[in-house]
């Protein structure tokens, strides 16, 4: 049930997701930015093995990772969402490294063991599982010995903040207590599950993984408020902006301000 309202809201949403008339269009690019570079020092040197960008959305990572040459498998719940990506990625020329699956990211019992050297969950697609800790085992399983699992999650902080997720008290309790919420869209409500630092770690490490970073994603439009940060954004220069995020992301002061929860974790070598 919540998958298939999850992937009825991004079909909907699909065509305008990445219009920079979106509201979100300038902390989205910070996010970007700032994650960017911790991706780009953890891709592996050998190319033989294809990267899995996991509810990929429309191919922001999947685009610029097969431009530099690696094969990438897109897997997403939307089909709108795909259709975004593969046009994304034929405009980018690349769409020949690319391969696209409509699949569940919670179950990818179709790929074989130890398939992809690195796996990205960007965006929050694990906060759409039920039971994350078995997605993440999932998600291990296929991973290769030594490879990543970099990704990120909603934070329970903003989800007690924001009104399409908690407008009442009782609703504000249930974020902060049990990090679950009901994401309310004009015509499609589903539920979300929110982190905080700890519980994202403790999920990473019961799925095995070994937690090399946990970070706050989007402090800026957090901290400041997400209007404020977009007239900053007109003002200031994007470089200062950026470094400003990267100063902050692994302040544990301020995780509670940003809006999801980053993280990179890795699959441990296999014992000789
Ligand atoms: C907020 S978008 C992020 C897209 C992309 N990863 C990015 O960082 O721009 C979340 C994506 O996850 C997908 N998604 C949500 N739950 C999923 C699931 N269980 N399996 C596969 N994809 C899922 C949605 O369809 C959507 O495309």
């Amino acid at each position: 049930m919540l998958k298939r309202k999850v992937e009825e809201f991004y079909d909907r949403v699909a065509q305008d997701y990445d219009s920079k008339e979106h509201p979100f269009y300038l902390s989205d690019k910070l996010k970007c930015d700032a994650t960017w570079h911790l991706i780009e020092s953890r891709l592996p040197e050998d190319k033989t093995s294809p990267v899995l960008d996991a509810g990929g959305g429309t191919g922001l990572w999947t685009v610029r990772i097969a431009e530099l040459g690696y094969d990438v498998v897109l897997a997403d719940i939307s089909q709108g969402m795909l259709d975004e990506a593969r046009a994304n990625t034929r405009a980018k020329g690349c769409l020949s490294r690319v391969r696209f699956v409509k699949a569940d990211i919670a179950d990818m019992s179709q790929s074989d063991d130890n398939c992809f050297s690195l796996i990205l969950a960007e965006g929050g697609p694990l906060s759409y599982c039920e039971d994350v800790v078995s997605a993440m085992k999932g998600l291990h399983r296929i991973l290769e010995p030594g490879g990543y699992l970099i990704g990120s999650v909603e934070s329970k902080y903003t989800g007690a903040r924001w009104k399409h997720r908690s407008r009442t008290w009782d609703e504000i309790k249930e974020a902060l207590y049990s990090g679950t919420a009901r994401d309310k869209h004009t015509d499609v409500c589903f539920t979300c599950h929110m982190y905080s630092s700890e519980t994202i770690e403790r999920a990473l490490g019961q799925a095995g993984l070994s937690v090399e970073k946990i970070y706050g994603k989007q402090i800026l439009p957090g901290l400041l408020g997400q209007e404020r940060f977009d007239e900053l954004a007109k003002a200031v220069p994007w470089e200062e902006l950026l470094a400003m995020e990267q100063f902050l992301q692994d302040d544990p002061a301020v995780i509670a301000s940003a809006w999801e929860i980053g993280f990179v974790a890795r699959k441990e070598l296999a014992a000789s």
